[in-house]
């Protein structure tokens, strides 16, 4: 088994699919990426095209319908070791979960139990994963409360709904990194919370990574966000990566029509009122997707080739990736001569 060595985690050509009553979803396809040590990467794309699925898909928690079909999923243990994450026992998997490559959920906010404390989950989790040490974990918790700005004492022993949203979330956050793990992955950890809490989920976030030193797969609905917290984004698309790079390199030379049609969908404040631009259409079926390049029904840079042949993830500038045969066109596009 390969793999470079600052990557933590590599996905290589991994399909994933659910089976539903009119067939076979094809929710993601044939992704790959590295994330590296302490790197943090941002999946962007609407809707349905795939983010929740390929993470659920990494830390194998998808639903009973749901099934990777293909790929490699590849991890560095803190002592070097590469270990195939789709070969693990549940038993290993479990310890995975949290001490390696730990997820906090979107919409978490509902997530915990109502009649218990928040110590008690705290000491429930630890216990179903072989830790038994109360007071070591006690310790270690309160000390992660107080990073992520709550009043240790109190949190531990309130019950959920004492605590705000934005309150709550912190918690899951500070006890997703309990083992300190390696990788922590946030589905949309800011959705639901209003702009101020929001801010501080993310700053509380940033100064756990500086201090912990994990990697991060971000997935957000909001581009600022990604903007601000994430060293690479990957741009999704019916399920299949079709742009990656630098944060600048994507946000300021986009090559996909995708990614370029998002940023424009983004209102900016410096053209006060102006319309809001956005994709026309919406994304395909899943079941079965459009040929060649998944996106050219609704692109505006489309041609003959495109309704026939799939584009492949190309390196066009340095690790900037992009799956389009006319990104030389989006890239003049979104760099006219001033
Ligand atoms: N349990 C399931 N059974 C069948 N299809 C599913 C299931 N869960 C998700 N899907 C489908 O798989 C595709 C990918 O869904 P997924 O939730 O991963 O998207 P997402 O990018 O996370 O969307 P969102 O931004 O809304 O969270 C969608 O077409 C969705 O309808
Ligand atoms: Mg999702």
């Amino acid at each position: 088994m390969s793999i470079s060595d600052s990557t933590i985690l590599s996905v290589q050509d991994v399909s994933i699919s659910y089976l539903a009553h009119r067939g076979k979803v094809r929710a993601v396809s044939r992704v790959s990426f590295d994330l590296h040590q302490g790197e943090s990467l941002a999946l962007i794309g609407e809707s349905g095209c795939g983010k929740s699925t390929l993470n659920l898909g990494i830390i194998r928690l998808l639903p009973k319908t749901g099934r990777i079909d293909q790929g490699k999923i590849l991890y560095t243990t803190r002592d070097g070791r590469v270990v195939d994450v789709l070969g693990l026992s549940e038993r290993e998997m479990r310890e995975f979960r949290w001490a390696e490559c730990a997820m906090v959920f979107q919409a978490a906010l509902n997530s915990l139990n109502p009649v218990i404390r928040v110590r008690d989950m705290v000491y429930d989790t630890a216990q179903a994963h072989g830790r038994h040490d109360r007071v070591q974990i006690r310790k270690r918790m309160l000390e992660l409360f107080r990073r992520v700005r709550l009043d240790p004492e109190r949190v531990f022993n309130a019950y959920p709904h004492e605590l705000s949203g934005g309150m709550r979330q912190r918690v899951l956050l500070a006890l997703g990194v309990l083992l300190n793990p390696q990788v922590v992955i946030l589905d949309e950890p800011t959705t639901a919370v209003d702009i101020l809490t929001q801010r501080t989920i993310l700053e509380v976030l940033r100064e756990l990574r500086a201090a912990m030193g994990f990697s991060i797969i971000f997935i957000s609905h909001d581009l600022s966000i990604a903007a601000e917290m994430a060293d690479t984004v990957a741009t999704m698309y019916a399920g299949e990566i079709v742009e990656i790079g630098p944060v600048e390199e994507l946000f300021y030379r986009p090559r996909h029509a995708y990614t370029l049609g998002l940023l424009e969908a983004v209102p900016k404040l410096s053209v006060g009122a102006q319309e809001l631009v956005s994709i026309p259409g919406s994304p395909p079926d899943l079941i079965e997707p459009p040929p060649g390049c998944k996106f050219h029904p609704r692109c505006p840079f489309v041609t003959e080739r495109c309704r026939r042949e799939p584009p492949p993830l190309v390196e066009e500038a340095p690790g900037h990736r992009v799956a389009c045969f006319e990104s030389a066109r989006v890239l003049a596009h979104s760099q006219p001569v001033r």
